[in-house]
Formats: C-alpha cells, sequence, structure tokens
C-alpha cells in the first residue's frame, strides 16, 4: 500500500525497528519495564497541548474513564447514538447510569444534535452529567452553530 507521500506504509518508516530492539533487549519483566507507555501519554500531551495524557488499552476503557471523569455515576442519563458498538451502552452501565438513545441524522448517520437537545433534562441530583453538554457544545462550534451558553454546571 502506498501513502499519499509516496511512501510504502507496508514497511516501518520511523523507529520502529530501534523500540523492538530496546523491548526485547529489557526483558520480560513487566508491561512498562521500558516506559515506553509514558514515553507515548508525555509525547502526545506536548503534541496535543494538554497537562498530561492517559493511554487505555482499548475503547471501551477510555469510554468508562471518560465517564468516570465526567462524574457520571447512578441516576445519571447518557446520551449515546444507536449506531454504535455495545460497549457504548454498557460503560454508561457500568457506571449503573442509564443509556438513553438519541436519533440519528438520516444523512449522516451521525447522531442528531437536536434529538440530543431534546433529551437533556434538568438534572436529578448531586452528579450533574455535564458529559452531555460538552460534546453539544463542542459539536455546535464545530459548525458555526453556537446558539449561546447552555445553563448549568460543566
Ligand atoms: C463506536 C465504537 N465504540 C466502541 C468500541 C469498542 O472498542 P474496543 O473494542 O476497543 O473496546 C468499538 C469497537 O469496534 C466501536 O466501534
Amino acid at each position: 500500500m502506498v501513502a499519499r507521500d509516496g511512501a510504502d506504509v507496508d514497511k516501518p518508516r520511523g523507529n520502529e525497528y530501534e523500540y523492538v530492539t530496546e523491548i526485547l533487549d529489557y526483558g520480560w519483566h513487566n508491561t512498562s519495564s521500558p516506559g515506553f507507555n509514558m514515553r507515548l501519554e508525555q509525547a502526545f500531551a506536548e503534541k496535543f497541548g494538554g497537562n498530561y495524557a492517559i493511554t487505555h488499552n482499548s475503547g471501551t476503557g477510555t469510554m468508562h474513564s471518560c465517564l468516570i471523569a465526567a462524574g457520571i455515576g447512578p441516576g445519571d442519563e447518557v446520551i449515546i447514538p444507536p449506531l454504535t458498538a455495545a460497549a457504548t451502552a454498557l460503560v454508561v452501565i457500568h457506571q449503573n447510569a442509564v443509556p438513553v438513545f438519541a436519533d440519528l441524522d438520516p444523512d449522516t448517520f451521525n447522531i442528531d444534535p437536536e434529538a440530543i437537545r431534546e433529551l437533556i433534562t434538568p438534572p436529578h441530583s448531586g452528579n450533574y452529567p455535564g458529559g452531555l453538554v460538552r460534546p453539544l457544545r463542542r459539536y455546535e462550534s464545530h459548525n458555526g452553530n453556537s446558539r449561546g451558553t447552555r445553563s448549568g454546571s460543566d
């Protein structure tokens, strides 16, 4: 396979051999011995201007961590698309929260922002589902379609 720049993407193009050798030379003491995870996290945070980054082993684990970071817990509702992997709903249930499906945009098959808006309810108590509001704001600003700031904590 050939990339846009004409390079053969089936072959290593960077430091792959060096890194594999580094790991093999280190031995099999534990999964983080040569510090590759930490190096990836630091490089990622630097590249994207964040204070830190956290690696995960799967999309499921990543989504679960995001829910925990957003404070999602028992009684919260999390609006998700219906056309997705089962894990999207399962991680919500794992937090003892309730997945709520918003309809799709029939042209893009992506979640419809208007359908999300209709499903947003006032916070029940305690945990405010801030995770629901942030993606909506981001969607709006990416599309130059901001309708102002929503009320509630974020
Ligand atoms: C949209 C979506 N979310 C979550 C997942 C789960 O990711 P993983 O298998 O890495 O846990 C998948 C997997 O295909 C996916 O397609």
